[in-house]
């Protein structure tokens, strides 16, 4: 039997969409964002998004649309001799990522029906206070988190193991637009708050001094945020491209996904910062529950909030399990390969072993502190600068040539796109590596 193929070039788009929006736009760049000193953040964070977070998912759908293979065979085809550990990398990556990024979104599954419920609206008419923080203090940590820890690792299974094309085309073709929709009107909402000038300061105007004085924060910060968003650094998207054929033009394609992608990150910030600031919560101590809080407490205020709210919160659920399933899919995919597994088994046995290493993280958030870090700003950076070197320095002239096909003839930008990524890409990860190294220790 031949090997699967998207079902249509625009699946490809939807799949790597799918991959790419999700908690990382949702959940973790607004609290990044406020750890990280507002406009400041966001300046360094698009420029990593544009110059180095492009050129480095280009580099990924080479390797895979070239190899045609999972992203630890793809690497051991490409790249040979020492570099094929690297796959092994990106397992350990995946396994890490998703055992956290389960728990918050069993956050966000426990909101839904929290939503419906009704359990974190206060009785306004009784002149009773939001009770967004309280809620959420209470469900995540402890049992709830784990039930919800535990359903959200069940539908990730359950989806992968029954294969996922089709699911993911269908799930992401309802959620994007749904995303857009939903978050223009709560934007529109936040706008309206009276903190909305306050905030879009906070968020929008960059204080330069503040970025001179704070870039090593900052840039271990965005280059984490950069490559977590558009899920680069652990072979998502090279085994993505390795469904494609040959006639789809990566850079279109590239520029679709970092556009959307972005898109969904500045919106959900134009949302929380105003009401974060219209109910006096401070952005930087929000931290890991900003968008739980903030949201929840302004849906609690507005008419129809509970129905607003299902909705709000089923869209990111579906956003976030779009890209848990891209994160099981490179392990999975590894077992299925290398120890002749079939699906469903290794689908069950990996999601079995990511709940775990996920429990610990149920019991105290400090975890998710914990976890997030190392994964964002360490591993998937370090991810990222191995998998460059190797395309880049030693195997330039089959990258490009794969680049080139379905786009014809490149001229200097391809060799411009090598230069960019051999050195300085490379330099500044390098420097964000140390510097988020040395952060976390
Ligand atoms: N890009 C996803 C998000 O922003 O939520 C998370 C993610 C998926 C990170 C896949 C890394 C990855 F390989
Ligand atoms: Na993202």
């Amino acid at each position: 039997m031949g090997r699967e193929t998207w079902g249509t070039r625009i699946g490809f788009i939807l799949a790597a969409v799918g991959s790419a929006v999700g908690l990382g736009n949702i959940w973790r760049f607004p609290f990044q964002v406020g750890q990280e000193g507002g406009a400041a953040f966001m300046v360094m964070y698009l420029a990593f998004v544009l110059l180095i977070g492009f050129p480095a998912m280009l580099a990924e759908f080479v390797v895979g649309r070239k190899t045609g293979l999972n992203a630890v065979g793809a690497i051991r085809e490409f790249a040979g001799g020492v570099w094929q550990y690297l796959g092994g990398l990106f397992v350990l990556i995946g396994f890490v990522i998703l055992s956290y990024y389960s728990v918050i979104g069993g956050w966000v599954l426990r909101y839904v029906v929290g939503s419906a419920t009704g359990g974190y609206v206060g009785d306004a008419a009784q002149g009773e206070p939001p009770v967004a923080a309280q809620f959420f203090a209470e469900i995540a940590s402890g049992w709830d988190a784990l039930l919800f820890h535990a359903i959200f690792m069940l539908l990730v299974v359950g989806i992968v193991a029954f294969g996922i094309q089709r699911g993911i085309e269908i799930g992401v073709k309802v959620m994007v637009p749904a995303i857009f929709v939903i978050f223009g009107v709560l934007s529109v909402y936040a706008f309206s708050l009276p903190g909305a000038g306050e905030a879009y300061a906070y968020y929008l105007s960059p204080n330069f001094e503040y970025i001179v004085a704070n870039w090593q924060s900052l840039v271990p910060a965005a280059a984490g945020q950069g490559f977590f968003t558009l899920s680069l650094g652990m072979g998502v998207m090279i085994t993505y491209a390795s469904y494609l054929g040959s006639d789809e033009n990566l850079a279109i394609d590239g520029t679709s996904i970092v556009v959307l992608n972005t898109s969904v990150s500045v919106l959900t910030g134009l949302i929380v910062f105003p009401i974060l600031f219209t109910a006096g919560l401070d952005p930087e101590t929000s931290g890991p529950g900003a968008l739980f809080i903030s949201v929840a407490d302004a849906l609690g205020s507005l008419p129809f909030g509970r129905v607003v709210g299902t909705l709000f919160f089923a869209t990111v659920a579906i956003a976030a399990l779009s890209s848990a399933i891209s994160l099981i899919e490179v392990v999975v995919s590894y077992a299925i390969d290398e120890f002749g597994m079939d699906r469903a088994r290794a689908t069950v046995i990996v999601g079995a072993g990511i709940f775990l290493l996920g429990v610990p993280v149920t019991v105290d958030t400090v975890f998710v502190d914990l976890y997030d870090m190392l994964a964002a700003q360490i591993l998937l950076v370090l991810g990222g600068i191995l998998l460059m070197v190797a395309i880049t320095w030693l195997h330039a002239d089959e990258a490009v040539e794969e680049l080139r096909e379905g786009i014809g003839d490149l001229g200097a930008v391809g060799t411009l796109w090598i230069w960019m990524v051999r050195i300085p890409v490379v330099a500044v990860l390098i420097v964000s590596l140390y510097l988020g190294v040395t952060g976390y220790l």
